[in-house]
């Protein structure tokens, strides 16, 4: 046999790190309904674009003989790529090699991508799937994860972070995702959780599988943790993609602009009836939000989570706008904790990468109760004042109905910033509803009437009649028009260029303390 030539060195090699785990454990994964590392690459990046580093690290750990179980790339395939034709970095965790666990190596090729794309200024994608710290190593794969949180913090409002979890995440790993912008899940593979079903079964007595303590359903509905579920690994990589289209490559640069057969002039005659005349039957704010963007421009985040509060991106004449609107359908729109948490985070998104803020607003209030006061309203609704008050991106509103009391103010007013605010006709701008603020300030007068229901309705009937209309405030300025709501669109569009050099410089300081 004449010895290997370095070419055929090379190939055996490249060969060999394809193949990560080895057959079986290729074959264990997709009988799970998973695809494998490369294979998720290869799905979601442009063909024939990705260019891997790091595919000869192995790890160090001489622990329980591990330095005769070496596998090329060490259960991570990283490097960058083309997602429709713009550059991002990756990684995806290869869980057929000692689960996908991390080691330091396997940490150090990760930060590698990380480090690169934020000097570049690109997108840093994470593909999950991991058993988690590498038992075998200890402390060096805990300094490991450190390193990562390190960089995914400072890499936070530079370039956008995305999170895909495809496979277990538990522990201290789950705050990487965590820290990053978006956490897409797929239902039934995926979960998130501190401590496992074993640890609350010892400590706490709870009997709970890992998909009832952090599957998709849970993080998507219950604890507002993901942001996007999908059924399997395809549709959470396409729907990647299509996140991706609507954000900018880094915080210095625009969203990209997607050109649209959509007339900016499209007048909408059924939004002139959208809104019911009675102020207390609901529609449907997401109805509104589709007929007023570009055609099938609207993805929404979190909408399993919070469903008083619709955030979403979305393209107005091909720029992309983040949306955010309460929705009269669910609470009857009430801003809660939840809801402020929700829409304080994309706000905060949005300001970071330069994406324009509208917001359609139909408001009753902040939701009353004692639950709502002692878990902390007044400090979880000063979030979402806070980042509206802060971010200096163009702010756009529109008031379909009701906009009263204090979430007035917070729901992006003028007094806050806001730089276009505008009302449809049937809007009530005022401290509050009319009957409630009738028994409030003629108490006296109604308990006294000879008939007090019907002088109850009276009183309200004026009261609505002098406040609850969008009048007064447009007297004063607050507003700067009433618009007929078919031509929110044209109106919108129109004031979105306009605003497309508005510049807002802020105070010097290190940064801001948001009521967390
Ligand atoms: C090393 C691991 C591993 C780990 C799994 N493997 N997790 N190797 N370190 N953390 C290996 C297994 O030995 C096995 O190797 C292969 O990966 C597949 O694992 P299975 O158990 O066969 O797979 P499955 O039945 O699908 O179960 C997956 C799993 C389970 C639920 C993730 O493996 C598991 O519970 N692993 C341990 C999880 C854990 O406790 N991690 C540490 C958490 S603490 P072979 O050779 O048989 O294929 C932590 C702290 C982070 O992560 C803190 C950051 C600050």
């Amino acid at each position: 046999m004449p010895p290997e030539t370095p070419l055929e060195r090379l190939r055996r090699m490249r060969e060999e790190s394809l193949i990560g785990g080895g057959e079986r454990r290729i074959e264990a994964q997709h009988k799970k309904g998973k695809l494998t590392a490369r294979e998720r690459i290869d799905f979601l990046v442009d063909e024939g674009s990705f260019v891997e580093l790091d595919r000869f690290v192995t790890h160090r750990c001489t622990n329980f003989d591990m330095q005769d179980q070496k596998i090329l790339g060490d259960g991570v395939v990283t490097g960058h790529a083309l997602v429709d034709g713009r550059p991002v970095y990756l990684y995806s965790q290869d869980f057929t090699v000692f689960g996908g666990s991390l080691s330091e190596t396997h940490a150090e090729k990760i930060c590698k991508v990380m480090d690169q794309a934020t000097q570049v200024g690109v997108p840093d994608l994470g593909l999950n799937d991991s058993g988690g710290a590498r038992i075998q190593e200890g402390v060096q794969s805990l300094g490991g994860y450190a390193e990562i949180f390190w960089r995914n913090t400072r890499a936070s409002g530079v370039i956008p972070q995305l999170s895909a979890i495809l496979g277990p995440c538990a522990g201290g790993a789950v705050y990487s995702p965590a820290i990053t912008d978006f956490i897409m899940m797929v239902e039934k593979t995926s979960y998130m959780h501190i401590t496992g079903p074993e640890v609350l079964r010892t400590v706490t007595h709870e009997e709970v599988t890992s998909e009832e303590l952090g599957g998709s359903e849970v993080h998507n509905e219950r604890s507002g943790v993901a942001h996007f579920a999908s059924p399997d690994d395809k549709s959470c990589l396409l729907l990647m993609r299509k996140l991706l289209s609507y954000l900018p490559l880094n915080n210095a640069e625009d969203p990209p602009f997607v050109s649209t057969d959509d007339p900016s002039d499209r007048q909408d005659p059924e939004l002139d009836t959208i809104v019911t005349a009675d102020p207390q039957k609901p529609y449907d704010m997401t109805r509104v939000i589709e007929r007023i963007v570009d055609a099938d421009s609207f993805l929404e985040v979190q909408s399993g989570w919070a469903r008083n509060m619709l955030i979403g991106f979305g393209r107005l004449g091909g720029r992309v706008v983040g949306i955010v609107a309460n929705q009269p359908a669910v609470l009857a729109g009430c801003l809660d904790i939840e809801a402020s948490e929700k829409g304080a985070r994309f706000i905060r998104f949005c300001d970071a990468f330069n994406i324009p803020i509208v917001t359609f607003e139909d408001v009753p209030g902040f939701l009353p109760g004692t639950q709502q006061e002692y878990d902390g309203i007044i400090r979880h609704g000063a979030k979402l004042l806070y980042a509206y008050c802060e971010a200096t991106v163009p702010k756009l509103t529109v008031i379909t109905r009701k906009a009263y009391g204090g979430a007035y103010d917070v729901m992006a007013s003028k007094h806050i910033r806001s730089d276009v605010n505008i009302a449809w006709p049937g809007a009530q701008i005022a401290v509050m509803g009319a009957s409630g603020a009738t028994r409030i300030i003629h108490r006296r007068e109604i308990a006294e009437a000879e008939d007090p229901k019907a002088e109850e309705k009276r009183l309200a009937d004026d009261y609505e009649a002098t406040f609850n209309n969008p009048y007064r405030a447009a007297a004063r300025g607050f507003i700067d028009d009433v618009i007929e709501a078919s031509t929110t669109r044209p109106y919108l569009i129109r004031a979105l260029g306009l605003l497309a050099s508005k510049h807002q410089p802020g105070p010097t300081r290190k940064h801001g303390n948001i009521p967390l």
